[in-house]
């Protein structure tokens, strides 16, 4: 019999139509998240599992589907997955990295511009009627040019970043990562910098992290007093890596100039007073929503699970070493 594959929410039709070719394929019928009691119904015969980040897939996961042979993200990020626990029981699990970087960076980039130039305040105002005609103190921006781009993960994201800062002439620095990015070293010089001198050196700061024990909470009400007053701060990556509290407060006083953010620290749900910001242009976590990442991310999901059903090399699997093993 064909494997049974678990899709928990529907994602692009070029990926369920690889994995149709090879399987019996449940996707979930409604446009919302599984709930954790119907993830674990629904998946208690599954062979494979692709799954979203908003589905936490640990132990608890694992010993609900016994006959699970792969789980693929359909995500880069993989916080919502134990890996440890999926490699202490030889169980392959994947994400979709690459495919999605330049449609993220390039978010990254729209929410830097929107909010050194007002972009969606000015647009507010204008829609509102309430424009009196052309002033000379009106929505006053900051010049990107010349200035400093902080990259916060200098991973494939923050790479992506620090190249279309090219565009502005701007000066690179990095901070974080297990291990320097040679390409941000050798096309950019990039200096990295401990955190509290990346903090003091950077106009925008653009976070490009994962979520882990050392990024959570990194950004907090200490280190937004070691950024300029005049500072951007853009968040594409996780949101608990900023105590979004704090942020709220910072952003009211003045601490720094102003945020972007796609992702949250509790999402759906915003820190109190947020939303009523005028200095945050918010974006509802849609780093990766272009066709052009969505359909690579669901087909490379696929590819991801097919592989793992037949026994061959997953493209991009968080813990290979189960495949030796096997
Ligand atoms: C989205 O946040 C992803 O990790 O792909
Ligand atoms: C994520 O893919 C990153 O490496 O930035």
């Amino acid at each position: 019999p064909l494997p049974h594959v678990v899709v928990t929410r529907a994602i692009p039709e070029a990926g369920l139509a690889l994995l149709r070719e090879r399987a019996s394929v449940w996707v979930n019928p409604e446009d919302r998240p599984l709930g954790r009691d119907e993830l674990l119904a629904q998946a208690k015969d599954a062979d494979g599992v692709i799954g979203l980040l908003t589905d936490r897939i640990d132990a608890g996961f694992f010993d609900a589907c016994p006959k699970l042979r792969g789980y693929a993200n359909y995500a880069v990020g993989y916080d919502n997955i134990d890996v440890p626990e999926a490699t202490r029981r030889g169980l392959p699990v994947s994400n979709t990295p690459d495919v999605l970087t330049q449609a993220t960076a390039e978010l990254a980039f729209a929410l830097i511009l929107a909010t050194a130039r007002h972009i969606v305040a000015s647009d507010a105002e204008l829609r509102s009627g309430q424009w009196p005609g052309w002033g000379p103190l009106q929505f006053i921006g900051t010049q990107l040019t010349g200035k400093t781009m902080g990259i916060y993960g200098p991973g494939r994201i923050g790479l992506a970043v620090a190249r279309l800062s090219r565009g502005f002439d701007m000066k690179i620095v990095t901070c974080g990562g297990r291990k320097p990015n040679p390409a941000l070293v050798a096309e950019f010089g990039a200096a990295a910098l401990p955190f509290e001198a990346f903090l003091a050196a950077a106009d925008v700061i653009s976070i490009t992290a994962p979520l882990t024990d050392t990024t959570r909470h990194a950004f907090n009400a200490a280190a937004f007093a070691r950024m300029k007053p005049t500072a951007l701060l853009v968040n594409t990556g996780r949101g608990p890596i900023i105590d979004e509290a704090a942020l709220v407060v910072a952003l009211r006083e003045g601490r720094i100039a102003g945020a972007g953010l796609d992702v949250y620290e509790f999402e759906p749900r915003l820190a109190e007073g947020l939303a009523a910001l005028p200095n945050v242009v918010i974006t509802p976590h849609i780093g990766s929503a272009t066709t052009e990442a969505r359909e690579g991310m669901a087909v490379l999901a696929a590819n991801n699970l097919i592989a793992m059903l037949e026994g061959t090399t997953p493209p991009t699997c968080l813990n290979p070493e189960v495949l030796a093993r096997s």
